[in-house]
């Protein structure tokens, strides 16, 4: 079996938060008269192998949730894959997208372990912005609902994908917002970061409007006039994360104001876990809901 080390204690917390909302999610699509009429998919666009390796001290590493370790000698903990085909009751259709062949390959046994859901499953090799921005585009979203999982290392995805989800007015979204590992690195203190750092930033954020959010004219440049590109950072993790959470409430209907931070073991924050609600009609509900479990 191919290993993917990756994750720690923070991971097992941002999978359980995100298989409790699907387990209500599908409850929810099963019982309730009006919703049982629609389609639903679960989409995970970085899905990894559908298995972790634990990526501990001598691969030791303790789980937090017992239940995410499966039962054999290798020590493999279950990934988002995995985890959202155990769910009963089911969605009608997953599918997994994942760029890294050899791992894509891997995700593909799944459909062995799981015979009476594999021809739900379809598995995708490919880059997944790409990918699905246009599946977002062609679906029929007036028979079909949808929660997404975007689960990347890094900032991997673009704006312009948020925009094409967001316009399907169908899909829940659960993002992994790289807050210490990626975006507070480029934001660099002292002054804006170079400029293929901050055209990261802008794809990342779809606007240019960081520079003014988590920049100010350093207090020397004031005061003299002195230099035009020295600006001083004025921002912490927390602003950071608040300036995410509204630049998606400029395209979904409901936003979760209590994005879960997940810390390293040094306490520092490596990820804020948000969601984002979709459908107008539905989005209180799911709001209600995704706090709740964010909480928890
Ligand atoms: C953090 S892992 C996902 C883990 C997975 N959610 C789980 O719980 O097992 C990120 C995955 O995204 C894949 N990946 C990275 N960039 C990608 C891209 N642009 N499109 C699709 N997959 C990508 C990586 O190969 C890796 O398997």
């Amino acid at each position: 079996m191919r290993k993917h080390d990756f994750g720690g204690s923070w991971t097992e917390e941002k999978l359980e938060r995100v298989r409790r909302n699907l387990v209500e999610y599908t409850k929810i699509f099963a019982k309730n008269p009006r919703a049982k009429w629609f389609t639903t998919y679960y989409v995970d666009a970085f899905a990894g192998t559908g298995y972790r390796s634990m990526a501990g001290r001598n691969g030791r590493q303790k789980s937090l949730f017992p239940e995410f370790v499966k039962s054999d000698a290798q020590g493999l903990l279950k990934g988002s894959a995995r985890i959202a085909l155990e769910i009963e009751p089911p969605f009608k259709h997953y599918l997994f997208i994942e760029q890294n062949p050899k791992y894509a390959c891997e995700l593909g046994k799944l459909k062995d372990e799981f015979p009476s859901k594999a021809e739900r499953v379809e598995l995708v090799h490919a880059e997944a912005n790409d990918y699905l921005m246009q599946w977002c585009k062609r679906m029929d979203w007036r028979s079909s609902r949808a929660v997404v999982f975007l689960d990347p290392y890094g900032m991997q995805v673009d704006w312009s994908l948020m925009e094409a989800i967001a316009a399907t007015r169908a899909i829940d979204l659960w993002l992994l917002f790289p807050l210490g590992v990626a975006v507070g690195r480029l934001l660099t203190k002292g002054k804006e970061p170079p400029p293929e750092w901050a055209g990261a930033l802008t794809k990342f954020f779809g606007c240019n409007d960081w520079k003014t959010a988590f920049y100010r004219p350093a207090a020397q440049q004031v005061l003299f006039k002195k230099g035009k590109s020295d600006s001083n950072r004025a921002v912490d993790f927390g602003k950071i994360g608040q300036f995410f959470v509204q630049r998606l409430k400029t395209i979904f209907p409901a936003v979760a104001e209590n994005p879960l931070p997940l810390m390293n073991s040094k306490g520092n924050p490596l990820y804020l876990l948000c969601f984002a609600a979709g459908n107008p009609k539905g989005a209180p509900t799911a709001l209600r809901i995704a706090d709740y479990i964010l909480k928890a």
